[in-house]
């Protein structure tokens, strides 16, 4: 086993998830962070460090999981479903709520998260932390009509880690899921009050604080609980 804490990051070319991989190299972990397009990942790929791994990996291509999964030799501490898309913060009956464009959402959002605890498991192990990155707009209360569509990926994000975290119970494997915050990366937009730097940092730190308690809840950023 590394003696290094060891994290797999989704969606660690840009936003969110590359700050998590910089928090996550700064305390000294082992890091392995997934890409799905090398063209977008310039700034990951430059990213030179001990311990450090990466790997193209689109989290709705079963495939191409696996093949990432089958590469890892050595238990994971962290698991982190960060890789998330909103198709647009329009209302009901814009094209963003077209079937086909609902469709991608729900993909991505829910079932590439599923796809990616099912197939990374095998590398888990007692009090390995599986975490998805949700959103405060699942929440079951809220008033707003637009984005539908990513508030309900959200909320099933919420619903899903619920039953894995059920799932994960027998072998004390501790699943939550974590609002980031609202963040300035391409999906939160410039307006958004957190840098990448202040979520990352902070999601770190409340990553590593989880227990056994905290299995099957939703938290924000900061570790405080948030009722779903
Ligand atoms: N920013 C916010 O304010 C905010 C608030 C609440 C929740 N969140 C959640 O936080 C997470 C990260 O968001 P962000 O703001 O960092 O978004 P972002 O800047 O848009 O980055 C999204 C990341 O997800 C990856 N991704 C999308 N589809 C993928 C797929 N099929 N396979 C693998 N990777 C895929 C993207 O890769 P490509 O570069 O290849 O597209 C990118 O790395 C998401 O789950 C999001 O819903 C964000």
């Amino acid at each position: 086993m590394s003696k290094f804490k060891t994290i797999l990051i989704t969606g660690a070319n840009r936003g969110i998830g590359l700050e998590l991989v910089k928090e996550s190299i700064s305390k000294n972990f082992s890091v392995i962070g997934t890409f799905r397009n090398k063209k977008k990942s310039k700034e990951l790929l430059q990213i030179k460090s001990k311990n450090v791994n990466f790997f193209e990996m689109n989290v709705i291509d079963e495939k191409s999981i696996l093949n990432v999964s089958n590469k890892i030799e050595y238990p994971l501490d962290y698991l982190i479903c960060n890789a998330g898309i909103n198709n647009g913060y329009g209302t009901f009956f814009d094209e963003d709520h077209s079937h086909k464009n609902m469709l991608k959402v729900l993909d991505v959002n829910v079932l590439g998260c599923i796809l990616t605890i099912r197939n990374f498991s095998r590398h888990l192990y007692t009090n390995s932390k599986i975490i998805l990155i949700s959103s405060i707009m699942g929440v079951q209360e809220h008033n707003g009509s637009n984005a539908t569509i990513y508030r309900a990926s959200k909320a099933a994000v919420n619903n899903i880690m619920v039953s894995i975290s059920e799932e994960f119970k027998s072998k004390k494997i501790i699943v939550s899921s974590f609002h980031p915050g609202w963040v300035r990366t391409d999906m939160g937009g410039p307006n958004a009050p957190l840098s990448p730097n202040e979520s990352a940092s902070s999601l770190i730190k409340s990553f590593e604080n989880l227990t056994f308690s905290s299995t099957g809840k939703f938290f924000n950023y900061d570790g405080s609980l948030i009722n779903f």
